[in-house]
C-alpha cells in the first residue's frame, strides 16, 4: 500500500548526508533545501571541495546507516554512480541511484532503498531537490515487495 510518510519536524527520521569532491555542491544544494524544510540531518563531509575518495565517504555513511545510527542517507558524487556501488557492498544497505522523481518514489515502495544517490554532474539542483522530497515522504508498500527485499538481504552474507 502507497504510504506518503511524513518527514521532519516529529517523525524522529533519522538522515546522514555525504559526498566526495564531485558531489560537494549539490550536498551543499540538498543541505540548504533540508534546513528550509526544517529535516535534520548530519553531514559525514566531505566538507571542502578539495580532492577525496568516495569510497571511503561511502563507506562512513552506509556502515551509519547499516548500523542504525541513521534510518536512511543521501550520497552524492559525480554521477552518483561509485559512491553508490561503494554504499552497496555493505550489508544491509539498499542505495539506489535515481535520476527522476519516478524511479525515487519505486525505489521506496517497491526496494525499500535506505540511501539515495545523486549526481551532482548528472542533474541540476531543482530536480535532485524534488526526487530527494519524494524519496523521504515515501514510504515501502511491503507485501510481496517485502519477499524480494529479504531475498535481497539474503543475498550478501
Ligand atoms: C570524481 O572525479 C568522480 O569520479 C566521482 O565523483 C564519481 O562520479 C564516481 O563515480
Amino acid at each position: 500500500m502507497y504510504n506518503k510518510q511524513g518527514y521532519g519536524g516529529g517523525d524522529g527520521m533519522k538522515l546522514v548526508i555525504a559526498s566526495d569532491h564531485g558531489g560537494f555542491r549539490l550536498k551543499e544544494e540538498v543541505k540548504a533545501h533540508l534546513t528550509e524544510k526544517g529535516i535534520e540531518f548530519t553531514d559525514y563531509g566531505t566538507h571542502t571541495p578539495e580532492r577525496c575518495d568516495y569510497p571511503l565517504i561511502a563507506e562512513k555513511a552506509a556502515r551509519a546507516v547499516a548500523d542504525g545510527t541513521f534510518d536512511k542517507g543521501i550520497l552524492v558524487c559525480g554521477t552518483g554512480i561509485g559512491i553508490g556501488i561503494a554504499a552497496n557492498k555493505i550489508h544491509g544497505i539498499r542505495a539506489a541511484l535515481c535520476g527522476d522523481t519516478y524511479s525515487a518514489e519505486f525505489a521506496r515502495r517497491h526496494n525499500d532503498a535506505n540511501i539515495l544517490t545523486l549526481g551532482e554532474r548528472v542533474i541540476g539542483p531543482g530536480l535532485a531537490k524534488a526526487i530527494v522530497d519524494v524519496f523521504l515522504s515515501t514510504g515501502f508498500d511491503g507485501g510481496r515487495h517485502e519477499i524480494r527485499v529479504n531475498m535481497i538481504k539474503e543475498l550478501d552474507k
